[in-house]
Order: structure tokens, then C-alpha cells, then sequence
């Protein structure tokens, strides 16, 4: 009891006092509770009624948009039924009731891993819009489908990767010298959640912690190197595994490219995060030098000028992320979530098979994709 309580304070001091309940009563699913906001429209349908999507996306949809809420659907009926009840989603719905409503535009895919691009491609083939959670896809075939899915449909599709749209990332992309090519080097370390045996992400289907957790920060050195105006040709990626039985648990892994960046990344997973999971990103590319600390401060430095940022509540760029479809602003570029999504499945392959060493040859295989979907729209 004791440590459930230091965990809702250190939540409230994190994120707020609103979303720090939230995530507490998403854990508790009580009956009786509801929130408060009014209807108005019914544009945005659910799949899958768990933690992200009640304390993330329904949190910052309500909090945003009002009630918006049309259909839910998830393969447990109590879980649909509460985030009806709390809230006010139209109702707790079969698929095949979601996926007709007219009214519902856009779809948010907040399901287990294994079933995010199957979802997604009914979705746009009933001509809404997907905002898919981390990964987009679990294969290589998928994301040749969801490709081909997304090129024949007019709806338009969302990542859920929300580190690009935090704050920290605003301000430091706001501060790098882009007119020439200044290589990158940047530190990740990262705090993950143990997840024990028996939970569902350890399911082989749901793909490893690279595709369920490192995908943030893989994608994240993606849209970093998209803001120079040209892209590494190749990455060397060195692997060091420290329990071969969980390959994906306790890892780094180095980035190196022909531009002559060095990105490190460290995910350790070995006791839980009394405040979920932390992260430190050291990032040095020209005359700058940025520290974020957990998304809850940053630091920066150039030759003549220190500033330090902070964010209360925590801004990892989820209320970003998940505002997406509503914003006028320009959405991620498709195509880079794609190669982020290439480069993860290459990574995720290499520790299954546990390879320590290979060579992502950017053009090679963005032209062996752009072949494979070409061949499938043919067919
Ligand atoms: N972007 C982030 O920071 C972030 C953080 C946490 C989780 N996530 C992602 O959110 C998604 C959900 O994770 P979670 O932590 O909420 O897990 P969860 O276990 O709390 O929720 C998953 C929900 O999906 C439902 N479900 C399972 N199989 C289904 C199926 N075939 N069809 C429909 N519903 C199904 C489950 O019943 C459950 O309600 C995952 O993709 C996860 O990677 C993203």
C-alpha cells in the first residue's frame, strides 16, 4: 500500500494531478466512475480498451476535444464497457459495429502488438483513418500490406511513436544547424518495465522489446537524421547482448553510419521504475550539446549560451502524438515512419537470430520495399 502511494505521489509531481489519477484509475477500472466532460460528436472509434488507451489516448482526446467518443471495441467486452461508462464513448461495440459506423473518422489501434496492422488495414478499407500505437507492424509482410492498404484508401495513417513531437525535441530541432552536416552523436538510456514471464509481451507472436519498446528510440535517431538534408547511405549496427535467453532485455546497441554518427542506445529492464519509464538522451551535433532529462527537463548548450527547460507536467510528446489527427499542422511524413519501421524489423530480426553484427544499406533496402509493395499492388 505504502509503495502505491509514493508511486501516486511521485505521478502527481510528474504528470500532473488530472492524469496521475487517470492512470491510476485505468489500473483499478471501478465500476461506478465516470468523467465529466460533454458530448459533442462522435467522430473517433477504439480498438483495444487498455492502460495507453485509457490514462494516453482517451485522456488526451477528452481533454482536447470534448466527447468525441463513437464506437470501442476490444476482444475483452468488460474493458470496452468501462472506457463506455467512463468515457462516453457511444458504445462498447463488436468490431464489424465499429468498423461500419459512419460517423467515426478516425480509429485509434491500441490492441497487443500482433494485430495493429490487420486492424489498421480494415480500417482504411472502411475509408476512416488509423492512429496506430507503437510498433506499426510486427513484419516485414505487414508493413508491404499496410504500404499497399495505405496507397489504395484515401484515409490517412498516424504513428504512435511520440517522442519526435515532445517538447525537448521542438526546441533542439528548433536549435540545429541544418545547412550543413554536422554528424550526430547521441546517448539513449532507458529504464524499461520488467515484464515478467506469462505477460502478453512475451509472447513470441508480439515480437521482441526491440519492436514493443526500443522501436521509440530507433525511430527517434530516424527523425533526427531526417533533419539534415541528407540521409546516412548506410548503418552499421554492433549488438551486445548480456543474456542470450532474453536477448531483447539488458541490451545496447551502437548506431554508426558513413556520415560519421555515433548513436548508443542502453535498455535496462532489470527491477521495475517506481516512476515508469526513465530516460536520459545526451545529444551532441555542430556547436550543440542537449541533455534531456526523462522529458522532464532539458539543457542546452552552444558555444556562447546555456538554457535549461522544464516541463511540468512531463512532456514526452503524447498529448502531441495523439492530437494528431486534429491538428492542421503537418502529421509525421509517411515515409519516414516507414524507414523507422524498415530499420526497426531489421533490427528485430537480428536478435532474434542474435547476430551482433550487420549493415542497413538505406537505399537498398528502401528500393527492395518500394519493389515488394510495387509487386503486390500488381498482383
Ligand atoms: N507510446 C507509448 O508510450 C506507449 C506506452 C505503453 C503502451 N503503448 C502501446 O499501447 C498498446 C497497448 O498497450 P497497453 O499497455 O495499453 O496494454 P494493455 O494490456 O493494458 O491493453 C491492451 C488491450 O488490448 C486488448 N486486446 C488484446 N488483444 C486484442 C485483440 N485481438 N483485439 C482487440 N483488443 C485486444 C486487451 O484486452 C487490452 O484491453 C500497445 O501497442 C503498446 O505497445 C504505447
Amino acid at each position: 500500500m505504502n509503495a502505491k502511494i509514493t508511486r501516486l505521489k511521485r505521478y502527481i509531481l510528474i504528470y500532473g494531478i488530472s492524469r496521475a489519477i487517470c492512470k491510476a484509475l485505468g489500473r483499478m477500472k471501478l465500476p461506478y466512475v465516470r468523467s465529466l466532460k460533454i458530448r459533442r460528436g462522435r467522430s473517433v472509434g477504439l480498438i483495444g480498451c487498455g492502460n495507453f488507451a485509457f490514462s494516453t489516448i482517451s485522456f488526451f482526446v477528452s481533454k482536447n476535444q470534448g466527447k468525441v467518443f463513437g464506437s470501442c471495441f476490444d476482444i475483452n467486452s468488460e474493458n470496452a464497457s468501462f472506457f463506455a461508462r467512463f468515457y462516453g464513448y457511444k458504445q462498447a461495440a463488436s468490431l464489424d459495429e465499429l468498423l461500419k459506423d459512419d460517423l467515426t473518422k478516425i480509429v485509434y489501434i491500441a490492441s497487443n502488438h500482433a494485430t495493429h496492422a490487420e486492424y489498421a488495414m480494415r480500417v482504411m478499407e472502411n475509408k476512416k483513418s488509423a492512429y496506430i500505437e507503437k510498433p506499426i507492424t510486427v513484419t516485414y509482410d505487414e508493413l508491404v500490406q499496410l504500404t499497399k492498404a495505405k496507397s489504395k484508401y484515401s484515409g490517412t495513417l498516424y504513428a504512435g511513436y511520440n517522442r519526435p513531437f515532445s517538447r525537448a525535441l521542438q526546441i533542439i530541432k528548433s536549435r540545429l544547424d541544418t545547412t550543413a552536416i554536422h554528424p550526430f552523436t547521441v546517448n539513449f538510456t532507458v529504464c524499461g518495465h520488467k515484464i515478467e514471464e506469462g505477460h502478453w509481451y512475451r509472447d513470441a507472436k508480439e515480437g521482441s522489446r526491440i519492436l514493443a519498446n526500443l522501436a521509440h528510440w530507433i525511430d527517434l535517431s530516424v527523425h533526427l537524421f531526417q533533419q539534415r538534408s541528407k540521409m546516412p547511405s548506410v548503418i552499421h549496427i554492433a549488438i551486445a547482448y548480456s543474456n542470450p535467453n532474453t536477448p531483447s532485455d539488458n541490451i545496447s546497441f551502437v548506431f554508426t553510419t558513413d556520415l560519421h554518427d555515433l548513436i548508443v542506445f542502453t535498455f535496462t529492464s532489470r527491477s521495475e521504475p517506481l516512476e515508469g519509464v526513465n530516460e536520459t538522451i545526451l545529444l551532441q551535433s555542430g556547436d550543440i550539446t542537449a541533455k534531456i532529462d526523462d522529458f522532464r527537463e532539458l539543457q542546452l548548450w552552444d558555444l556562447n549560451t546555456y538554457k535549461k527547460y522544464k516541463f511540468r507536467p512531463k512532456d514526452a510528446g503524447h498529448e502531441s502524438a495523439v492530437l494528431q489527427p486534429f491538428r492542421t499542422t503537418p502529421s509525421r511524413n509517411w515515409k519516414e515512419v516507414e524507414l523507422s519501421a524498415l530499420l526497426i524489423l531489421f533490427i528485430e530480426k537480428m536478435v532474434s537470430n542474435k547476430s551482433s553484427n550487420a549493415s542497413f544499406d538505406i537505399r537498398q533496402e528502401v528500393e527492395t520495399f518500394e519493389n515488394a509493395t510495387k509487386a503486390e499492388r500488381s498482383q
